[in-house]
């Protein structure tokens, strides 16, 4: 058999293959299953060893030769392909630039940021913990017992259903049981804010049935309400980015906290507005409610899996959506679940505006 002169014709066809069609096709009939050159290998195996070794290296070069040239064909016609798509295709660069991107950061996102960058400066990190609870983690542990009448003032969603251990399955109420779950996990010391969804069933102007709340929870050697309150005063400068703020701790109670804080903050009238700032005792001043704070129960610590004796720390919870409310004015809570696009125009922020402590972290473009 004249191996060259198959090669030759081989490759004048490959050479002349008009698409990659076309050379798909070549390819089968010479290197396919079924392939010419594919039944001359299968010849090999019946031949004396002295014909093979004469006749073998014949049949391979004659395939690799095929199988280049297909290889060679078939990145022209690519490349011939690619040069006509860009000879075809243009730009047109009179063409009026894109709108800008229309989205924005929610506000309560943008706080959210704004409460990890503060906090991250003095140390804390943050924590989160599951939306659907089970009512230890939730209640029990956090000193509020089956019978408590603080499970009824929470409005609490429940489900149906028990979990595995038979426990009461809910929405969290509060971020509180972040608290439980940050010790049981890390054990001491803590020094964390966990930040997120809460539920109650509770709707008017300044109530939703899902809203947003931070805890804090600091655990430590030696913990006292000056820590406590250095910390919020701290935080809530930062935060307002006011040297003025004015922190007042009222006595109150919390089941999870011994003794318990209610930490007012002083605003003034200004144009009919309230402005945070200044003692609430001054003339023309008063004092708002802002959040709910305390050292952590004994009992509490202890359903976190760590020794009262030896472990102490505070507490506080906050709604974030309060705090976005009072910081960037807006006036109807319901309107930041809506997702009216003219609110969040209004309202929200840059994907640009990152807060940092730096820049500050309340900056508006
Ligand atoms: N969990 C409370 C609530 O939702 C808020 C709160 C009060 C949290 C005092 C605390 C605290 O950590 O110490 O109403």
């Amino acid at each position: 058999m004249d191996y060259a002169a198959s090669r030759e014709e081989a490759l004048a066809r490959i050479a002349q293959a008009q698409d990659l069609d076309a050379l798909e096709k070549l390819r089968v009939e010479f290197l396919g299953k079924q392939g010419s050159i594919s039944g001359l290998l299968k010849t090999l195996g019946g031949m004396s060893p002295e014909e093979r070794q004469s006749t073998g290296p014949q049949i391979h070069a004659l395939r690799e030769a095929v199988s280049d040239a297909l290889a060679a064909r078939k990145e022209a016609l690519e490349g011939a392909a690619l040069d006509a798509q860009l000879a075809r295709e243009t730009i047109d660069l009179s063409l009026p630039a894109p709108d800008m991107p229309r989205g924005t950061i929610h506000p309560v996102s943008q706080v959210m940021d704004e409460l990890a960058e503060i906090f991250a400066d003095l140390g804390f990190a943050v924590a989160t913990g599951p939306e659907i609870e089970d009512d230890w983690h939730n209640f029990t542990a956090l000193n509020i017992p089956e019978s408590h009448p603080a499970r009824a003032m929470h409005d609490t969603f429940y489900f149906p259903d028990k979990d595995a251990e038979g426990r009461a399955m809910l929405l969290r109420t509060h971020t509180s049981p972040v608290q439980i779950r940050a010790m049981l996990q890390q054990g001491a010391p803590i020094r964390i804010i966990a930040p997120g969804r809460v539920y109650r069933s509770d709707s008017d102007a300044t109530h939703t049935p899902m809203f947003h709340q931070v805890e804090g929870l600091v655990i430590d050697k030696g913990i006292t309400l000056g820590h406590l309150k250095w910390t919020l005063e701290t935080f809530l400068k930062a935060f307002f980015e006011r040297e003025d703020i004015v922190l007042r701790l009222r006595p109150s109670y919390f089941p999870f906290t011994e003794p318990s804080v209610e930490v007012d903050v002083g605003f003034a009238i200004v144009n009919g507005k309230r402005v945070l700032g200044g003692s609430g005792d001054a003339p023309g001043h008063g004092w708002m409610e802002l959040l709910g704070s305390g050292m952590v129960n004994r009992k509490v610590i202890e359903a976190g899996g760590l020794d009262p004796d030896q472990w102490q720390g505070f507490a506080f919870g906050v709604g974030v959506d309060r705090l976005a409310m009072l910081k960037y004015g807006m006036d109807d809570l319901r309107a930041f679940f809506d997702g009216d696009v003219r609110w969040l125009q209004h309202y929200g922020f840059s994907p640009l505006d990152v807060p940092t402590l730096s820049a500050g972290v309340g900056v508006r473009p």
